[in-house]
């Protein structure tokens, strides 16, 4: 595992969602370990101004210098905004690779995004990161040698070809991207691909969305399901009380201050919770910022067409209620508000899941009938059909018959007797 620092500068007068900037400190230890770093010094670094070469004063920059040649750490987060020569000089000085916020968000994106098109995102802005970084740090180089950059001169070639490079692979990213945006909606019809409901987890990272992940996975309504288990492990089959199953999915995490760069790219990676049946937004209730983060999660999943409250069904799981004090946990009791259930559950102790467990179960249940069928081998129209529409809950065949039980909403049902006759 590659060894890093974590910084976090802080600037007076910068304000952040944190009021603790030990709160923003440790967000930023786990974003680094969740792409395998492991992290062996962490401190938040108080500045007085910003150096617009450095960011960091000489001696806090020489300190750290001497820190590092004796450790064999390979990566030094900067949690901050660097400007490309910030980035360039801090690398020159320390002799070792720096990335800042947007790069380490980055990376968290490409290890998360799923989809065909969130792929495509992550990379476009990853070579739009990549690019301003040569175009600067360049001219930077050309600054310090006291040449002009019009005469040309040695290294010039070689960045104008990296970014032609650059320019041809953005070149057809873009034109695969109309591609897949004008086929998405063949793209999101995943409801139809997977033969199960999809309930999908969101929320601001740190929320707690893969405790719940494995707690309803692993508290007894799990099964191991080879195609999901391998193919994703952030997708699960779980079986619900009445024995429909659904898949679980796990998203990326939200993050505070994105930069707007890697906005699209952000939604894009999320872009699969438009194919959700139910959401669980999953909501630290215990963090002070937590109203501020509920707005952000409520704003990006509205702007990216999830309709609530018509194909999509809200849940809200206020997590963490183990750290309330028991007056406070009394009042976050189920309750309807506006278009989201509300429960309170402790992803930890499994406070309050089994409530959400049963809260999934008659979601997916209410208005479903169960249907025995029998269907001529030869009428395969009619069992893709159920494939399609339906979920078919067990399959038995033999050479004249397939046998389905089935569980369709009562309108498809209605449809399907419409189209196939009634058994
Ligand atoms: P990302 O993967 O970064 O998006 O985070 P996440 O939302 O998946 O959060 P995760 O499940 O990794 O939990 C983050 C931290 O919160 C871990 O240290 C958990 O142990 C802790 N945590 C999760 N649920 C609870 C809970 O109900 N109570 C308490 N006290 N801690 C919890």
């Amino acid at each position: 595992m590659k060894q890093a620092w974590v910084l976090r500068p802080q600037v007076m007068k910068d304000v952040g969602i944190y009021h603790d900037p030990h709160s923003g400190l440790k967000e930023s230890i786990r974003l680094a370990q969740s792409i395998d770093l492991e992290v062996v010094r962490a401190e938040i670094i108080k500045l007085r101004k910003r150096r617009s070469s450095t960011l960091f004063g000489k001696g806090i920059i020489e300190e750290l210098s001497h820190d590092l040649a004796k450790s064999s750490v390979e990566l030094v987060i900067v949690d901050y905004a660097l400007t490309p020569i910030q980035q360039r000089n801090l690398e020159i000085a320390w002799f070792c690779k720096v990335i800042d916020r947007a790069g380490l968000i980055l990376e968290i994106f490409g290890k998360r995004a799923r989809t065909h098109e969130g792929r495509l995102q992550v990379e476009l802005a990853a070579l739009t990161y990549q690019r301003s970084r040569l175009v600067r740090a360049w001219t930077h180089l050309e600054r310090q040698r006291g040449g002009f950059g019009f005469l040309g001169g040695p290294g010039e070639s070689q960045i104008e070809a990296d970014r032609r490079q650059i320019d041809r692979r953005v070149g057809q990213i873009r034109k695969r991207l109309v591609r897949v945006v004008r086929t998405r909606e063949l793209q999101r019809n995943a409801r139809s691909r997977v033969p199960f409901p999809i309930v999908a987890l969101v929320g601001y990272t740190n929320a707690g969305k893969s405790s719940l992940f494995n707690r309803l996975t692993d508290s007894g309504v799990h099964v191991e399901d080879q195609l999901f288990a391998t193919l994703d492990p952030t997708m699960r089959r779980i079986v619900l009380p009445s024995g429909q199953s659904a898949i679980l999915s796990d998203t990326v995490g939200f993050i505070a201050n994105i930069p707007t760069d890697l906005i699209s790219a952000f939604r894009a990676t999320l872009e699969e919770v438009m194919a959700a049946n139910i959401i669980i937004h999953v909501r630290d209730i215990s963090h002070p910022g937590n109203s501020t983060q509920n707005r952000d999660v409520k704003a990006t999943l509205a702007e990216l067409g999830v309709d609530f409250g018509g194909t999509t069904i809200l849940i809200e799981a206020l997590n963490k209620i183990d750290r309330l004090s028991s007056e406070l946990r009394s009042d976050f009791l189920i309750q309807d508000v506006g278009v989201a259930r509300q429960i309170a559950i402790s992803a930890l102790d499994g406070t309050g899941c089994q409530n959400l467990i049963g809260m999934l179960d008659s979601c997916l249940t209410t208005n479903r009938d169960i249907i025995d069928l029998s269907i001529a081998v030869a009428d395969g129209r009619a069992v893709s059909w159920l494939y399609q529409h339906g979920e078919v809950l067990t399959r038995t065949d033999d050479n004249e018959h397939i046998r389905l039980r089935v569980s369709l909403d009562s309108l498809k049902k209605a449809r399907f007797e419409e189209e196939f006759g009634a058994e």
